[in-house]
């Protein structure tokens, strides 16, 4: 596959409509960037925290335009086999996964009930997919887990010290992944994961 192939695949469906549940907002905008953005439009996923309080609807946490949907490319091309993802948010990566043939299994950790509950149902029918309601930085994993490759996009209010919350989840499952990736995660610090990276 293409990596717009895997773009393409990940791109929220039509029947996940614009909604608020609880602190969170999908949205559907048009695309007004047309220059480097392929679609007519795009979907959103905003959550309220209080530095947003007075910014309708809240902090961009996710959106499917292009330009974001390509810092996951790494995790689309190489994955194969058992597959852990942190955060399911609008459940983007998982649809580029399950695009390839070569994924087997895919674990989902998120933490919180409303978003498995809306964005998790398109993948209840799914076999190869496993949603778990779980803070992922808590979870110890059983001895014999196992993971060809861990994607982590977990979010932080302001995405404050993000890369490190990405950083201690690597270390958490590097016993039990071959290959870890976090979105936007630093060249630099690549080389001092005690984890192969991904990308
Ligand atoms: C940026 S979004 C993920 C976007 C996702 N990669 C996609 O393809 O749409 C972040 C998600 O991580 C979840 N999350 C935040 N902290 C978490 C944690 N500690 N454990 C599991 N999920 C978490 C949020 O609820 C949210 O759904």
């Amino acid at each position: 596959m293409l990596p717009q192939d895997y773009l393409k695949a990940a791109r929220v469906p039509k029947s996940l409509e614009p909604q608020t549940f609880g602190l969170w907002t999908i949205e559907r905008r048009p695309e007004r960037r047309k220059l480097c953005e392929p679609w007519s439009d795009y979907t959103l996923l905003h959550r309220v925290t209080l530095a947003s309080l007075h910014m309708e609807p809240g902090e961009v946490v996710m959106e499917d335009s292009a330009r974001e949907l390509s810092r996951h490319l790494p995790i689309w091309l190489n994955a194969h086999g058992r597959i852990l993802v942190t955060g399911l948010g609008l459940g983007c990566v998982v649809r580029g996964l399950l695009a390839s043939p070569r994924v087997e299994h895919i674990d989902v950790l998120e933490i919180d009930r409303r978003i498995i509950d809306v964005v998790g149902a398109e993948f209840y029918e799914e076999p190869r997919v496993m949603l778990h309601h779980v803070d992922a930085l808590r979870v110890r994993p059983s001895p014999d887990a196992h993971w060809n490759f861990a994607w982590h996009d977990i979010w932080s209010e302001g995405e404050e010290g993000l890369q490190l919350l990405h950083g201690r989840l690597m270390i958490l499952f590097e016993n039990h992944c071959d290959n870890q990736g976090a979105w936007g995660f630093p060249r630099w610090a690549k080389h001092l994961m005690p984890t192969k990276i991904v990308g």
